[in-house]
């Protein structure tokens, strides 16, 4: 009897052609900058970006962000269900997220009255619009008076974040920095408010330094500027960045004037995405009064489904316009389910693991805090020795364990000395700590070792041959280079070397 058995040949688009990793389409060059002319299967388009995103390091041990990477179960489960909201639809939830935080932030908003701000898609963006309303306010000042308008100014302290630098070139208003100095590693009020004139938009403070996470002193700068207001006539104003500081203040250190409660502070930026514990994408900025929100940076339309045109369906102040809108509502979901309480829980573990941290690194008797106990919970630190290749060294060490850890220099003034920073999230709590810590001391031992290693020897055989140009008393010619063998001992036990490799 003949047996015969059919094997059917796996035709292209069939379902066998498509097992994932069998598919040609995973073995294949991938299009990268032009659009393939093909189509291909679903699995294998998942495969292809899941398998190029496994190169990406590890978020929760990216030390260098302040951004959230870890929410709760149900917020990721409500972040999906809205993945398909647009922004521009919404009111209702940025309306509340920003009444929320007017009221946290002591804003005078009555019973009942509806507080000024916006979402944005992070602190960045807000402080666009900040800085935005504060020159347009000063123009407009300044056109009444049959003023000068065209060279407006703000002052801020060295350590401001790119944003700000961003913000004064975009919409051309010169940056005034305070100078940083040895042991002072934020905005001197005294020195800020000396170089206000009449042309300052504003001043903006920091709560939170991105170098070092310290609170400026927003309370100090407010008087000095009264004063000087008083005395001149000027009317300069505060903005505070409180893009870190802003979800950290009001429940760690609710007696600190920082905010609204302070006269000249007219608007404040937060990021939702830093310790308003939401996934990168949402920032805030709220303003004092409406009156300090020029009218015609609003934009008022009704072409989103409005079914009256003459009604005003809508109000717009943000720059983008079209964007997701998860991160509105994952935000929501947080203050709904933190409270205060939640809140302050959450910044106390995290000022906890920072103490862990900044105990550790002093235990190793190799490096300088330049952080301040109260501030954002971050570990800013420098080489005790003050060698900023050091820092890099370590810097790339960590990232071997899979650590990433920024080394960078100061600002001006202090370019001299290179900082490692650690942000403490949420997500980093005590084991976490511990365990970098661990590999800090590993990563210094590595380097010490490195360093007392041998020089690599070479030995060159060489051929001296007659001058080729004037110049030359001779040519010289390599005939061979050979690598010579360095007997390399490790030390095991202190004291003695034992291995050799
Ligand atoms: C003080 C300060 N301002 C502004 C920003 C920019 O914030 P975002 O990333 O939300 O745009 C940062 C970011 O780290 C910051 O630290």
């Amino acid at each position: 009897m003949v047996l015969t058995h059919v094997v059917e040949a796996v035709e292209e688009g069939s379902e066998a052609a498509a097992a994932v990793f069998a598919s040609r389409y995973v073995q294949d060059p991938v299009p990268r900058y032009e659009l393939g002319e093909r189509s291909i299967s679903k699995d294998a388009a998942y495969q292809i970006v899941h398998d190029e995103l496994l190169l990406d390091s590890s978020p929760r041990l990216n030390l260098a962000s302040f951004v959230t990477t870890w929410m709760e179960p149900e917020c990721d489960r409500l972040i999906l269900e809205a993945i398909n909201k647009n922004y521009a639809d919404m009111d209702e939830y940025p309306n509340r997220c920003v009444n929320i935080i007017a009221r946290l932030f002591n804003a005078p908003v009555g019973a009942g009255e509806k507080a000024v701000g916006v979402g944005t898609v992070g602190s960045s963006e807000a402080i666009m619009l900040a800085g935005l309303a504060f020159k347009r306010r000063w123009q407009n000042r300044r056109k009444a008076a049959g003023k000068p308008h065209d060279k407006p100014n703000i002052v801020t302290g060295a350590n401001v974040q790119v944003c700000w630098e961003k913000f004064a070139r975009y919409f051309e208003v010169e940056l005034k920095e305070v100078k940083l100095t040895e042991g002072c590693y934020v905005m001197d009020p005294v020195k800020a408010v000396e170089m206000v004139d009449e042309n300052t938009i504003c001043v903006a403070a920091i709560l939170g330094s991105t170098l070092t996470g310290e609170f400026e002193d927003v309370k100090r700068l407010n008087d000095l500027l009264a004063a000087k207001n008083k005395r001149t006539g000027w009317d300069t104003p505060i903005h505070v960045d409180a893009a870190s500081g802003g979800f950290i203040a009001p429940f760690l250190y609710p007696e600190l004037e920082w905010d609204f409660r302070l006269p000249l502070v007219k608007s404040i930026n937060v990021s939702g995405h830093k310790y308003g514990l939401v996934y990168a994408g949402v920032g805030w900025v709220i303003w004092r009064n409406k009156e300090d929100l020029p009218e015609e940076l609003i934009f008022h339309i009704n072409y989103l489904g409005a079914d009256q045109p003459t009604v005003v369906h809508f109000v717009i102040w943000q720059v983008h316009f079209c964007a997701g809108s998860s991160q509105i509502i994952a935000q929501y979901y947080q203050f709904l389910r933190l409270g205060f309480e939640g809140y302050k829980n959450v910044m106390k573990n995290c000022m906890e693991s920072a103490r862990t941290l900044r105990e550790g690194l002093e235990k190793t008797g190799r490096f300088t805090i330049i952080s301040k106990e109260e501030g954002v919970p971050l570990v800013a630190f420098t080489f005790k020795d003050g060698a900023g290749a050091l820092a890099f060294r370590l810097s790339a060490g960590l990232r071997r364990y899979g650590w990433i850890v920024p080394a960078y220099t100061m600002p001006v003034a202090l370019e001299h000395m290179t900082v490692l920073r650690v942000v403490v999230r949420e997500d980093f709590g005590r084991p976490l700590a511990e365990r970098f810590l661990s590999h800090v001391r590993m990563a210094l031992d590595e380097m010490d070792l490195a360093a007392k290693a041998p020089v690599p020897k070479v030995k060159l055989t060489i051929e001296l041959g007659p001058a080729r140009t004037a110049g030359e008393e001779a040519s010289v010619r390599v005939v061979k280079s050979e690598a010579v063998p360095v007997r390399k001992s490790v030390p095991l036990v202190a004291g003695k070397t034992k291995g050799v490799c």
